[in-house]
């Protein structure tokens, strides 16, 4: 299938079954952002789920986090973000297009490096979209500026946070001092960050507002190649393993080092193959040394150093894997997306329509179950709804009384619930039902007092 073809149609989807709605849709739209709709929100709910289990309740070594997305201006002096975090923009002086000066270059098979803002050798002079006249490249903040109080003025700006990370850093003495924990140790957090990025776009893999979910694991320099390695594997592991991505599609790319940033002495990104761009980015795991906490102490005045077995004081070296819940959403739902030529249900309405199956692992699936009475009335209708109640109470369900349990099946695979109980006039007299499984569409009849214990073994 095309590349485009199979985005269209998954954004088609998407909005035809509840996962992403435009934002502000009735008025035409915000460019590039999203919400999520009803199977949307259960399933990045899932993502973000997954993530912290791993990520810190199964973890001795890690805690959580819920810090504030505005902080205090200092952080981003501190941080370096007002001063560097810039992407170079270029404009086009005939139809107004924006461009990134970086991605342009990369067009033409150079490699950026942007860093002084002179015109690089091989940057195109003209738009590619209309062959009008593009502007030098000039430096572009990506944080975006609110103001804090009823003035409008220099002394009340702030900003929306860009990472999730440096909440994390401003309260690590906060954590250890009430915490206690002893390195090497990590501080976790989901939340959202805001970038205003020159030139967002492919759904929701590039957007303005998005969800992070980041670790910072603080331990001895001595130990920090260590912990990268093990962070590095980890976390690829976890597309594979838990989210249960296609690892074909996925690989480890490591930064050469003149792609490093200043601070960090490693990193590596977790990739996914899509279909719009190729190899791109789901996480970045960094080496960045003691640079946070340092700047941090310094525009403080605090102490965050710590003290070794020797009585020596010395910053911690962090690492960082940092990465996106939107774009693992994305990736999820992108991996899942399976057509099936004409059609695997044989009733006749079926019959060679293309079906979609959304392959989702059953652990993020948005619905687990989906309970369907083969007719809706009450003789039915009763013991269905008496087991959906019951299954709800434990499992995301739905209940679905209206059309054939052809066209029923189908809008279930279409949505990936793993599972469908069907329940048919034989179930008065047995106290059976059919559970029928998504991917192999085996039908089995299990009685309605084990259905509990079968969806535990199987969910
Ligand atoms: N603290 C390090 C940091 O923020 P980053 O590579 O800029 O590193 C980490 O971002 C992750 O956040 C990315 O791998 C990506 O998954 C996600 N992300 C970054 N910018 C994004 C955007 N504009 N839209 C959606 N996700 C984004």
């Amino acid at each position: 299938m095309p590349t485009n073809d199979l985005m269209e149609k998954l954004v088609s989807l998407c909005k035809r079954r509840g996962f992403l709605f435009p934002s502000s849709e009735i008025y035409g739209g915000l460019n590039s952002f999203y919400d999520y709709g009803p199977l949307g929100v259960e399933l990045k709910n899932n993502v973000k789920r997954l993530w912290w289990q791993s990520m810190v309740q199964r973890r001795d070594d890690v805690v959580g986090l819920d810090a504030a997305i505005l902080m205090h201006p200092k952080v981003w002096e501190a941080s370096g973000h007002l001063q560097n975090f810039t992407d170079p923009l270029v404009d086009c002086k005939q139809c107004k297009r924006r461009f990134r000066a970086d991605h342009l270059l990369e067009a033409t098979g150079s490699k950026p490096d942007l860093g002084t803002m002179k015109t690089p050798a091989g940057l195109p002079k003209v738009c590619p979209e209309c062959g009008g006249e593009l502007t030098e490249p000039r430096r572009f903040n990506l944080m975006f500026k609110t103001f804090m109080g009823p003035l409008e003025e220099a002394s009340s700006v702030v900003y929306l946070r860009p990472e999730t990370a440096q909440g994390i850093f401003v309260n690590f003495k906060n954590v250890r001092d009430t915490m206690r924990p002893k390195l090497p140790f990590g501080i976790a957090q989901i939340g959202k960050a805001f970038r205003n990025e020159i030139t967002p776009g492919n759904f929701i893999f590039r957007t303005r507002e998005f969800e992070q979910m980041e670790c910072e694991y603080f331990c001895h320099p001595r130990e920090a190649d260590r912990w990268y390695d093990y962070w590095r594997q980890e976390r690829f592991n976890w597309y594979v393993d838990v989210l249960g991505i296609n690892k074909k599609k996925l690989r480890l790319r490591d930064h050469k080092r003149d792609e490093l940033a200043h601070y960090a002495k490693a990193c590596a990104d977790v990739e996914y193959q899509f279909p719009f761009s190729g190899w791109s980015e789901l996480e970045g795991i960094a080496n960045r040394q003691d640079f946070d906490l340092k700047q941090h102490a310094t525009f403080s005045g605090q102490d965050l150093e710590v003290t070794d077995e020797a009585g020596k004081k010395f910053t911690p070296y962090v690492i960082e894997p940092s990465a996106g819940a939107d774009r693992a959403t994305l990736t999820v739902l992108v991996d899942a997306y399976t057509e099936v030529e004409g059609g695997r249900t044989t009733t006749t309405e079926s019959n060679k329509e293309l079906e979609v199956v959304m392959r989702f692992d059953k652990k993020v699936a948005p619905i687990k179950v989906a309970v369907l009475p083969l007719s809706k009335k009450e003789t039915l209708a009763r013991p269905a709804r008496e087991i959906f109640d019951a299954l709800r109470s434990r499992w995301t369900c739905t209940y679905d009384e209206v059309a054939s349990i052809g066209r029923r099946y189908r809008r279930q695979d279409e949505i990936g619930t793993p599972y469908c109980v069907t329940v048919d006039f034989e179930t008065l007299e047995d106290k059976k039902v059919t559970v029928r499984a998504r991917d192999s569409m085996k039908q089995e009849r299990i009685g309605i007092e084990e259905l509990e214990d079968y969806f535990k073994d199987n969910l």
